[in-house]
């Protein structure tokens, strides 16, 4: 892949700082229903490594998605900085989002979210042939179906694909334009829980071997523990993170997520 050369220059030249792919300060995002407001993210700060694999996690409401939203530039934050690989959102128009999105951010969702009318490899496709740059990276798509498995399902239909396989060529979609980040929201929602492990599985893999950053966001914390870090949510805020090396036993990590997740707002302010 071409991200060799990239990473060997990028080790010659001594960064100054910290390579973040992902750093958001203080964003704050709020809703209107009706007359009362929701506030969906409350200053939230985050950075996040490049390469890193990172979950977060919070229990339904808690703003996961919509802070998904607003890293891929779907939603712009009220308050506050988003900055992806270096670029700031708030200074693109929308036409500059759209192309940055595409050509940065690769994006999996729960409902897999592929074209019905396609086969599995015209889904992949689709992202490339919408960008004329993209176009050349053609050659791409073979070894990425072979890598996650599906190359024998490309004229496949979505519909005659399982979950598993159906979710397997949205990621290839996502990794196809070479996105230095892809975004994951509750990807495994849709999966029995087998099939949602190995797609864990495979996000990690894919994660450690292309250097890729993933966010990936689940309500799960067996989901959750597949990433070097978990970043809780509750009501907006991020009320803790967990570096899952630090925690071997399965079941203290999901007691610690929850416990993160479900503690009372004023014991989180305190
Ligand atoms: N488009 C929207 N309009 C109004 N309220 C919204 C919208 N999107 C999210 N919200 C509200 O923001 C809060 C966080 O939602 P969301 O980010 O979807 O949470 P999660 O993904 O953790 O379940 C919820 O109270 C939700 O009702
Ligand atoms: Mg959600």
């Amino acid at each position: 892949m071409t991200t060799t050369h990239a990473s060997s220059a990028a080790s010659i030249a001594a960064p100054s700082q910290p390579d973040w792919a992902l750093q958001l300060t203080g964003v704050t995002k709020r809703f209107s229903q009706g007359d009362v407001s929701v506030i969906a993210l409350h200053r939230v700060d985050l950075t996040v490594a490049r390469g890193e694999f990172v979950a977060v996690m919070g229990a339904s409401g808690s703003g996961k998605s919509t802070l998904l939203h607003v890293i891929a530039g779907l939603t712009r934050a009220d308050e506050g900085q988003v900055i992806v690989d270096g670029q700031s959102l708030r200074d693109l128009s929308v036409p500059q989002l759209t192309r940055f999105r595409r050509r940065r951010i690769g994006l999996v969702f729960q409902a897999f979210n592929l074209i019905p009318s396609l086969s599995a490899e015209d889904n992949i496709r689709l992202p490339l042939l919408a960008d004329r740059r993209l176009r050349d990276a053609a050659g791409r798509i073979d070894p990425l179906m072979d890598r996650l498995g599906i190359a024998q399902r490309r004229r496949h239909r979505p519909d005659a694909l399982s979950g598993g396989e159906q979710q397997r060529v949205a990621i290839a979609r996502a990794l196809g334009t070479n996105p230095s980040l892809v975004l994951a929201d509750e990807p495994t929602g849709n999966l029995d829980s087998t099939t949602g492990q190995s797609i864990c599985r495979l996000l990690k893999e894919i994660s450690a071997e292309q250097q890729r950053t993933i966010v990936m966001v689940t309500h799960d914390p067996a989901v959750a523990a597949w990433a070097e870090r978990i970043v809780v949510l509750r009501d907006g805020r991020v009320v803790g993170q967990i570096h899952t090396a630090d925690v071997a036993d399965p079941v203290e990590l999901a007691a610690r997520c929850q416990a993160l997740a479900n503690k009372p707002a004023a014991e989180v302010r305190a």
